[in-house]
């Protein structure tokens, strides 16, 4: 029998953005992005790019007009909407900073509106005994606004610290199976939501 998620790579083959939110020196989130983005090209039904917000290097917003009139003035806004535009879906490797999200992806989230539209994001979030999830919490009313779907398969990392050693993440079987399941539930919500993009895309 045809697994489903064959039958819907068969309709189309999204791209997925895995981004890493966190920007400090010292910070966990590439190795854990290169972990999931291992996983998302073994499960075999996403072309997979790992995007950096620290390498993106936005500023604060320095935008004058909303993003939803997409009249951007810098070079940097024109790069990070044609980098958000070319993904179908996004999987969000975000740590938790004083129990909500950090401000570097709260800031990359407000450059944009169009491009975020109709795409579904999954969380691989991290902390200590939180696991980041008060800042996923806080993430989804932030993506809602803009149109993102937020699936609710995701990844949930606790004691981060003492799962990256010398640079690289070692990911439990069980959360290798949360990936598993949540690039299930991100591929059945891409390709739903394909019409809708296309719809997006031309505004
Ligand atoms: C500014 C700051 C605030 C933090 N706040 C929290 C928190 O609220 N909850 C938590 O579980 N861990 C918190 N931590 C610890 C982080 O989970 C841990 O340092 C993690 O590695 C941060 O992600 P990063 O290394 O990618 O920056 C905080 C760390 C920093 C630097």
């Amino acid at each position: 029998m045809t697994a489903l998620s064959d039958r819907e790579d068969f309709l189309h083959r999204p791209r997925l953005h895995v981004l890493v939110a966190s920007t400090r020196p010292g910070r966990a989130g590439p190795p854990i992005a290169e972990w999931v983005a291992e996983h998302a090209r073994t499960f075999g039904h996403f072309e997979v790019d790992v995007i950096d917000l620290l390498e993106v290097g936005l500023p604060f917003l320095d935008e004058p007009e909303h993003p939803s009139e997409r009249r951007y003035t810098q070079p940097h806004t024109k790069e990070w909407s044609a980098t958000v535009d070319a993904a179908d879906a996004f999987v969000f490797v975000t740590p938790e900073y004083n129990f909500g999200i950090n401000a570097a992806l709260k800031n990359a989230l407000d450059y944009l509106y169009h491009e975020w539209q109709y795409k579904p994001v999954g969380f691989v979030s991290y902390g200590n005994s939180s696991a980041g999830l008060r800042a996923v919490q806080m993430t989804k009313q932030v993506v809602t606004t803009l149109k993102m779907v937020p699936v609710t398969e995701g990844v949930p990392i606790h004691h981060v610290g003492e799962l990256v050693v010398d640079g690289r993440f070692t990911g439990s079987e069980a959360l290798a199976g949360a990936a598993g399941r949540m690039f299930s539930e991100l591929l059945r919500v891409a390709n739903a939501l394909e019409p809708l993009r296309v719809e997006a895309r031309a505004q």
